[in-house]
């Protein structure tokens, strides 16, 4: 079994409406697919690294595989990032991530995301963040999780503020060759126990602990 070597192939995230899971061969197929698709107006780069122009559509789904194995071949506990498939009625719709350095010591991620241009604006981006969040604080312990969006990203910012993330500064970086203010939002433990949910399950996450840090 995969999951002896690897316990992550064995990590989900099961709220009422969604799931977010390890992804296995077939739902990398479809998240590359998903990618090919389309992921955001063209004119409006949403991701520091960009990833989801230049080239055919099968060059951007090959990059979403290449990305996916990359994450998994250089994972460390010292330094990893976990991107879970978000699966809604059976259907891969898009990826939540959760990245962390030193989390051990820190106890800090930071959430990144991104949905099928055919599912965005229906609140799975808000349902999946709050999946992820709980991950976090219920299940790894975090004190912190963190976000950032550029200006003309309203959506995701939006959905920061929907989960309780508070604003937490800018930073100034270069998207491309322009500079571009991100605006960062900070969510804290004390911030995420008022609105705490017991409706979600985290399955598979003991055999994982090791893999993130954690004693
Ligand atoms: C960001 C993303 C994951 C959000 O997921 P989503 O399912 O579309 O988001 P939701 O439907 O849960 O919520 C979006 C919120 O943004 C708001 N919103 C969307 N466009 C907006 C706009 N132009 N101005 C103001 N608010 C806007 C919506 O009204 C909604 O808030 P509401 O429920 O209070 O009305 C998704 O849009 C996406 O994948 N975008 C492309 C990739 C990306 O930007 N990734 C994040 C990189 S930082």
């Amino acid at each position: 079994m995969l999951s002896q070597y690897w316990p992550l192939a064995g990590l989900a995230v099961r709220t009422p409406q969604l799931e977010l899971r390890f992804p296995t061969e077939a739902d990398l197929v479809a998240l590359a697919e998903l990618a090919a698709g389309g992921v955001h107006d063209p004119v409006r780069m949403p991701f520091l690294t960009p990833w989801t122009v230049g080239g055919t559509p099968a060059e951007i789904a090959r990059r979403v595989l290449q990305y996916q194995w990359r994450c998994w071949g250089t994972w460390t506990p010292e330094a990893w990032a976990l991107n879970l498939v978000t699966v809604v009625d059976g259907v891969v719709v898009g990826s939540q991530g959760l990245s962390a350095r030193d989390f051990g010591a820190l106890r800090e991620v930071e959430t990144g995301s991104w949905l099928g241009l055919s599912h965005q604006g229906r609140g799975v981006g808000t349902r999946m963040r709050a999946a992820i969040v709980h991950l976090a604080f219920a299940g790894l312990g975090a004190e912190y999780v963190t976000s950032s969006a550029f200006t003309d990203n309203p959506a995701s910012q939006s959905v920061s503020r929907k989960v309780g993330y508070a604003e937490d500064g800018i930073a100034r970086t270069l998207r491309g060759s322009e500079p571009a203010v991100l605006h960062r939002y900070r969510l804290s433990r004390s911030g995420w126990e008022t609105e705490r949910r017991d409706d979600i399950e985290i399955v598979g996450l003991p055999e994982c602990r090791p893999l993130f840090g954690l004693t």
